[in-house]
């Protein structure tokens, strides 16, 4: 197959691997690093990995084995990639689809002011056609599937007037906002994308924080699922406040997966309880915490004998037993002694001490 830049690619000849997409942690970023990405992977070894958003260009003409890096475990990993140049992110897809990623997703979905100054994110849903080109460039550059994550809709400060006006166009949906949805969809699906990740939610550009984002416009589902129905045959992806077992099974009754972010960063022994609610006749077992702390501890050892400092992998780790006895304790471990400049065998053991009694 030849593809961007005239190479063929790694995989050439073999056969590319199916994904499941029932359960994935969503793309944040810095937080779904290579160290946080390995300590989720302990919870399940079926679920959908992403990493945080990389600039394409960024990959292009930056230290790629530091942007790029991932160790072998946090397979199924999917690379989230941000951009707007069809040439450059089919260029990027192809140097990911080389490393080994299993996807490649474009994002369209975040709204924070510097990815919108770049002309890529969450803008980009006001222009389908670029997005289609960009789809289709990367289809053509990679094997692995292309996706792409969207909001349901953006409202642009400057056109609605106020950051007023625009808060409160992002609480209504209505016949206009699907038949720009619907533009949007029909456009990149044409151009070839695999699956679309919708966060359930408008994004207002240019007056509300990334936070405020994630918060303040209402929560749509219902939108999301009139999408899956209008687009048979297209994997449907719901993202955005879903926090427990019993929401994310139901879920998966009508979308094709769900994307968990925060719940799954901050108390990921969640992850843990979906892998077992979904294999549970294969007598799944759910994870023993005392189990991740010993993984992360050989890991860590690995990890701080090349120079990695011991707080970077720690502070993915406090949300371990978030919500149970000893959980607090336990947090202050494994922060300070890390910043403190405590051993692996220190910190981890300290931790593993307020694990038992918690157990
Ligand atoms: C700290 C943080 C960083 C994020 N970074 C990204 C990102 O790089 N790319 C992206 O598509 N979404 C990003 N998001 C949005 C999440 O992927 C997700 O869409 C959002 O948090 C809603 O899902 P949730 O309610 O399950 O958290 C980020 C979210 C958070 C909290």
């Amino acid at each position: 197959m030849l593809t961007a830049g005239g190479k063929s690619s790694k995989l050439e000849g073999k056969p590319v691997q199916a994904i499941d997409r029932r359960i994935s942690v969503a793309p944040m970023m810095d937080w779904t690093d290579r160290h946080c990405r390995y300590f989720l992977r302990q919870f399940s070894p079926t679920l959908l990995l992403y990493t945080e958003m990389i600039n394409a260009a960024a990959i292009l003409r930056g230290d790629r084995s530091r942007l790029l890096h991932f160790s072998a475990p946090e397979q199924p990993l999917a690379i989230q990639l941000g951009g707007s140049d069809p040439g450059q992110l089919a260029q990027a897809a192809r140097i990911a689809e080389d490393l080994g990623h299993m996807e490649v997703n474009l994002n369209c979905g975040c709204p924070s002011d510097r990815v919108h100054a770049g002309a890529f994110g969450a803008c980009l849903m006001n222009t389908p056609a670029v997005v289609a080109e960009c789809v289709a460039a990367m289809k053509r550059a990679v094997r692995v599937p292309v996706t792409v994550k969207m909001r349901i809709g953006v409202v642009d400060r400057s056109r609605a007037g106020s950051t007023a006006a625009a808060t409160d166009a992002a609480q209504r949906f209505d016949d206009a906002d699907m038949a720009d949805l619907l533009a949007f969809v029909q456009a990149i699906v044409a151009a070839g994308a695999d699956a679309l990740i919708v966060h359930a939610r408008k994004a207002v550009l240019g007056g509300l924080s990334p936070h405020e984002n994630r918060t303040v416009p209402p929560l749509r589902y219902d939108v999301v699922s009139q999408l899956k129905t209008m687009l048979p045959g297209v994997p449907v992806i719901v993202n955005g406040g879903l926090r427990t077992t019993e929401t994310v099974v139901r879920a998966l009754g009508t979308y094709d997966g769900v994307m968990i972010g925060r719940e799954a960063y901050h108390r990921p022994e969640l992850l843990g309880e979906l892998h077992v609610a979904l294999h549970a006749g294969n007598s799944t077992r759910a994870v023993d915490p005392a189990q991740v702390l010993e993984a992360m501890r050989a890991y860590a050892s690995r990890e701080v004998a090349q120079g990695t400092h011991l707080r970077a992998i720690t502070r993915h780790m406090l949300g371990l037993l978030s919500g149970r006895p000893g959980a607090r304790t336990r947090r202050q471990v494994l922060s300070r002694n890390a910043q403190q400049g405590g051993s692996v065998d220190e910190v981890i053991t300290a931790a593993m001490a307020i694990a038992e009694i918690a157990a």
